[in-house]
């Protein structure tokens, strides 16, 4: 071997070990294990038809912001109303607990199950900062405008689940996951319930799984029962305030 071959030799496993050692280091130290969050919108009508509360909320609210992997992350973290003091008026407004909207309990469990583990993210590691992406995100995405601007809104009528799903991914150019309530097996409609919008962990909208089996099992035990993946082919009722 020729002293210049010998010394190209060696380059390349420089080469190798400092790419190895870079990959190993990102292997062995992750920040966090989460890789989507999804923003998870509920229907009031729906979900007291479901709870037995009374709301009187004909806006779509938040259910929460969650990473896709991990739930309750730090329980030593305890969660503290005044560090969102300044956020309270739009979390009673689009964040409402409609069990019992004079607490801050609905939030209180968010926290601890989700927002600990978003916590995990430099941009998500503060209570403020993960209540108050969540609520920027909301209004950005602004379902709620979205809906009415195609003229589904509430009504006694049913609706076409893929019309709805096709015009809605259609204005956001992504997929997002619709959840229904199952009346019975063969009830023959379902009741829209819950609108799922996923996000990279820098905030970019991407595609959400549909199948609720690629959602992590533990993830999905999040649904209150009864909401599953709305079916394609059967009617959906979207049902008004005073209706259910
Ligand atoms: C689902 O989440 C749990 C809790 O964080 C985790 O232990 C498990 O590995 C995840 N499973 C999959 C398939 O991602
Ligand atoms: C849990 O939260 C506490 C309080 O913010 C923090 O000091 C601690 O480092 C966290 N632990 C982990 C494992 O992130
Ligand atoms: C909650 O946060 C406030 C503001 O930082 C602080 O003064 C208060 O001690 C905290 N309360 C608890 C119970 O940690």
């Amino acid at each position: 071997m020729s002293s210049v071959c010998r010394s190209n030799m060696r380059l390349l496993l420089l080469h190798f070990f400092a790419t190895a050692a870079t990959a190993s280091a990102f292997v062995l130290t992750p920040q966090y294990t989460w890789t989507k969050l999804i923003l998870t919108h509920h229907w009031p009508t729906t979900f007291c038809g479901m709870e037995k509360c009374h709301s009187k909320i004909d806006t779509w609210t938040l259910h929460g912001l969650w990473p896709d992997n991990g739930m309750d992350c730090n329980s030593t973290w305890p969660f503290n109303v005044s560090l969102i003091e300044d956020l309270l008026p739009d979390m009673e407004k689009s964040w409402p607990d409609l069990i019992s909207p004079e607490s801050t309990s609905f939030w209180k469990y968010e926290w601890y199950k989700h927002g600990t583990c978003a916590a995990k993210a430099e941009s998500l590691n503060s209570q403020h900062k993960y209540f108050g992406k969540a609520l920027e995100l909301y209004h950005k995405v602004d379902l709620d405008s979205v809906l009415k601007k195609f003229d589904i809104i509430p009504s006694t009528k049913y609706y076409l689940f893929s019309h709805i799903q096709e015009i809605i991914d259609g204005f956001y150019g992504v997929n997002l996951k619709f959840q229904c309530v199952h009346p019975s097996k063969n009830a023959g409609y379902q009741i829209l319930g819950q609108i799922e919008i996923c996000f990279t962990a820098d905030f970019s909208v991407m595609h959400c799984e549909r199948e609720s089996r690629a959602v992590n099992s533990s993830l999905r035990a999040e649904a209150k029962p009864g909401f599953s993946v709305c079916d394609p082919e059967v009617p959906v009722y979207y049902p008004p305030m005073t209706m259910l």
